[in-house]
Parts: C-alpha cells; structure tokens; sequence
C-alpha cells in the first residue's frame, strides 16, 4: 500500500432534503456567486460535482446525482462526503425525505448542517422546522444541541455565505486530511456514454493524484485516462484529494458508488478487471441457480 504524508483536504458535502425543497437551487446559487470571473460564459458540463473557492477555504459538492452515489457507497460500506447539508423548506418543514436524509447521514456517521431554505417565502417557519428535527433528535446549537441550522434563500442567496462559513467551521472540527504524493484513489460519481468521447466518468479523487497518462481501475472497468477535465469542461491534468473530475478512457462506464484506483500498468488493470468481471459473472450465476 502506498502511505505518503497526510495533508490538509477541502471538505466533501453533499446536498440532501426532501423534493424540491430547493436542493439544485441552492448549489446553483453557490455556483454561480463563486464562479471565477475567467470561466463566467464557459460551457458548463454536468459532471455532478464541481468545487468552489470560498474566502475561507475549498468546497466540493456533490450534486443530485452525488445522492445515488452516496446512497450506493454506504450500501458498500464506503464514504462518499464528510458533510450533509440537509435542506428542508421553510414554507413546508420535516417530510418523508427530509427523515431519509438524517437516516443516511445518521448511518453513515456524518455529520448534519441544516439550511432552512425559502425564508423569502411567505409563511416561511423556521421555528417549526427546528421543532419537527428537534423530535427526530437533531437539536439546533441555539437550543442546546450540537447541529447548525442556518437560515437561508436560494432565491435572494439570503444566508449562503453564513451556510458555506459553517460548513468550514464544521470541516475544521473534522480535521480532514488525504495523502496527495500517492496514486490517486476515490469514488465514481456517475458515468454514461457519449457519442463522440465514449465512456464519460465523473470521478471524486479522495486521495492521492489523479493524472492524465494514468490507468484507471473503477469498478469493472478499466483504461488510460486520455482526458480530463473540470466541472467547467476546462481540460486539467491533474486533480488532488477532494476534486470531482470528469475522465475520458474507460473501456466502460463503472456504476455510482464503485471504487477508482491508478495502478501500475495495464496489465494489471486488465487482469483486476477480468477477475472481478468474472466474480460478478459467478454470483449472478450462482443466483439464478439458486
Ligand atoms: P428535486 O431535485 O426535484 O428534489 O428538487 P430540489 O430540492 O432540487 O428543488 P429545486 O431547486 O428544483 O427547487 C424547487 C422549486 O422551489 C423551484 O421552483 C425553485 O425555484 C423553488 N425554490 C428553491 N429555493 C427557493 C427559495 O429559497 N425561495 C423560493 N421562493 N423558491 C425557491
Ligand atoms: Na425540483
Ligand atoms: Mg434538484
């Protein structure tokens, strides 16, 4: 195994709540009110994730999609953020999916912001949200418990820089750190197939270096990563612990929630990547045989 020395990393969240409690909304916001002036009228790609540089540090967000990514990293016994952001609306308080969310973060042991969302709204109640978490036993540090709840509108962006200043202190209390002298290792956010550059994979570097040039092993497949690129489709060529990056190369596209690593060399790829097709072969056999 490949040790090298542990630094400081920018903590991962991803963004939860019940539908449209304003989830997109709100990371559209962020994005979009730190977005460096260089790239403001570049192509954005979708790549699930993208990062942002705040006056007090590195954000990485998971997007929507970063929710199946999380929901299948846990079923594997993985960790795919460091943070949640739950999102609750202030105009409609706890439901189904809000409970969900605390489920999951609750499992995974990751710890909770709460964002009170569409405090512009008419009949917006940030008392009975707090009043609805506080029976599900997530208690606002104003009453006594350990949890921030920060008001805010994704629509006015109202609160959102108070929303990013806890989610630091909170990455601060986490002390998050990744050893980045190392190959690169990390998650798959999400991966398709694209007309023209093939398999297409957003990939969250959790440690280590990501470089163009490297052979990637992600789930069942395996290739050179002939491209790579950020969240604004600007062509990069190296991504460090915490950086969400879109990859062109695979011979495939490796599902939500799989594992990433560089290895050696091709073969090696090839052979990992052949025995684990092959396992995968066997255990729906043997199921059908059962
Ligand atoms: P799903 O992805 O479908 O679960 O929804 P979501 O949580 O991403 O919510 P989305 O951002 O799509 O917002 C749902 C609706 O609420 C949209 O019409 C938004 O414009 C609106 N909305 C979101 N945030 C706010 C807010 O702070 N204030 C107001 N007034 N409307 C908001
Ligand atoms: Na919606
Ligand atoms: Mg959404």
């Amino acid at each position: 195994q490949h040790e090298g020395t542990e630094e400081a990393r920018a903590p991962v969240v991803t963004v939860m709540g019940h539908v449209d409690h304003g989830k997109t909304s709100l990371l559209d916001y962020i994005r979009k009110s730190h977005v460096a002036s260089g790239e403001a009228g570049g192509i954005t790609q979708h790549i699930g994730a993208y990062h942002v540089e705040t006056d007090h540090g590195m954000i990485s967000f998971l997007d929507t999609p970063g929710h199946a990514a999380f929901t299948a990293m846990r079923a594997r016994g993985a960790k795919s953020t460091d943070i949640v952001i739950l999102v609750v609306a202030a105009d409609d308080g706890v439901m189904p999916q809000t409970e969900e969310a605390v489920n999951h973060a609750r499992a995974a042991e990751v710890p909770l912001i709460v964002a009170i969302n569409k405090m512009d709204k008419e009949g917006a109640d940030p008392d009975r949200v707090k009043n609805e978490l506080s029976a599900k036993d997530v208690i606002p540090e104003d009453w006594g418990g350990d949890v921030q709840f920060i008001p805010v509108s994704a629509l006015t962006g109202d609160g959102v820089s108070e929303l990013l200043d806890a989610v630091l202190l909170q990455s601060e209390m986490l002390e998050l750190t990744a050893p980045r002298d190392v190959p690169a290792q990390g998650i798959v956010i999400e991966s398709r197939l694209d007309k023209g550059r093939g398999s297409v994979a957003s990939l969250l570097v959790q440690s280590g270096t990501l470089r163009q040039g490297d052979i990637v092993l992600a789930g069942l497949q395996y290739g050179r990563v002939r491209a790579m690129l950020d969240e604004n489709g600007q062509p990069i060529k190296e991504a460090g612990p915490s950086i969400p990056v879109e990859i062109l190369g695979l011979d495939g596209t490796p599902d939500a929630g799989d594992q990433f690593a560089a290895v050696e060399n091709e073969r090696q790829a090839r052979e990992l990547a052949d025995f684990r097709q092959e396992k995968t072969r066997d255990t729906k056999l043997a199921r059908q045989q059962a």
